[in-house]
């Protein structure tokens, strides 16, 4: 049974802890995104997002089952993340998701859950908020927060709910390196996660991030996980296989002197987006 009381009361959510880097699932799916995600958490891994609409929550939720029963993390060390769809932003829809979620995963509250897409053309963002305020009241979720708001969005979160989310998941790497929306998810208190940290694999081959790589002994994708850490982006990659898993999770032992955090920065362009999805126009259901 879900806990699903409506009774609404006052809560402040324990204040949320992150690991330094996490685990993308996106197309991890079925026996080998089960065996993907336990073998990750096997490894290292605390933080591991999915979302309704990767369609995987059922195997992400395995995976992390696996992963508990073979002794491997507890429940409680684990950040589970999932998304609210942009086609469910509607009070009643948006908290049915939300369930259906929790059901999906199998694995007791979500630990994390964001809003995928702001959608703004559509303008219900407003309302998924406070469908997530309230699953968070119900104990269906832990900690709410969004993926892909602008400033302008997050504004009208607070002016209208008087939260603002603690977690805001942004499209950012070397290409794309979103430095005001940091600066600005920080002046706020709230944590930048960055999604395809490594540019879907682009941002490997340039010049700055091969020097770093050399001078450090390191891998193209270590080095530019490494720059995330450095600007203040908690990165999410996704790897298969578990050499890459490794290889990623050890980014967390390499420190970028401030002249190679600076030339990989420069790396970035207005228009480095991966697939032009810009949130003030570009719409995801
Ligand atoms: N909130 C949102 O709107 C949103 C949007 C997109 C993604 N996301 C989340 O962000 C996660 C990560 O983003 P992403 O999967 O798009 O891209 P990504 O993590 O930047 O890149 C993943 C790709 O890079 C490869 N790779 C992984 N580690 C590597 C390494 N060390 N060296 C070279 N290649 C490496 C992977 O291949 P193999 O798997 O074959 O190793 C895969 O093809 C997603 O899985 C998802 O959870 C969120």
């Amino acid at each position: 049974m879900s806990p699903t009381s409506s009774s609404v009361t006052s809560f402040t959510p324990p204040p949320l802890e992150l690991p330094g880097i996490g685990f993308g699932t996106y197309k991890l799916r079925g026996a080998d995104g089960r065996e993907a995600v336990s073998g990750a958490i096997e490894l290292g891994y605390r933080l591991i997002d999915s979302a309704y609409n990767y369609e995987n929550e059922g195997t992400v939720g395995a995976g992390i089952r696996d992963a508990v029963e073979s002794g491997a993390a507890t429940r409680s060390e684990i950040i589970y993340t999932s998304k609210l769809p942009g086609r469910y932003h509607r009070r009643a829809d948006a908290l049915a998701t939300v369930e259906e979620s929790y059901h999906r995963s199998g694995i007791g509250p979500i630990d994390l859950y964001l809003i995928h897409w702001p959608n703004p053309k559509q303008g219900h963002y407003v309302e998924a908020w406070n469908a997530l305020i309230e699953a968070r009241e119900r104990g269906l979720v832990k900690h709410i927060g969004v993926c892909n708001f602008l400033p302008a969005h997050l504004e009208v979160l607070e002016k209208e709910t008087g939260e603002l989310p603690e977690v805001n998941q942004i499209e950012l790497h070397p290409a794309f390196p979103q430095v005001g929306a940091l600066e600005w998810n920080a002046a706020h208190g709230i944590i930048t996660q960055g999604w395809s940290p490594l540019g879907r694999g682009a941002a490997l081959d340039s010049v700055p991030v091969q020097d770093a790589a050399r001078a450090h002994g390191a891998t193209a994708g270590q080095v530019v996980l490494a720059w995330h850490r450095a600007v203040g982006s908690l990165a999410i990659p996704k790897a298969a296989g578990r050499q890459r898993q490794q290889e990623n999770l050890e980014s967390l032992t390499v420190e970028l002197t401030d002249d190679e955090v600076t030339a990989i920065t420069a790396l970035g362009t207005p228009d480095g987006r991966l697939k032009g999805q810009d949130p003030a126009t570009y719409e995801e259901f």
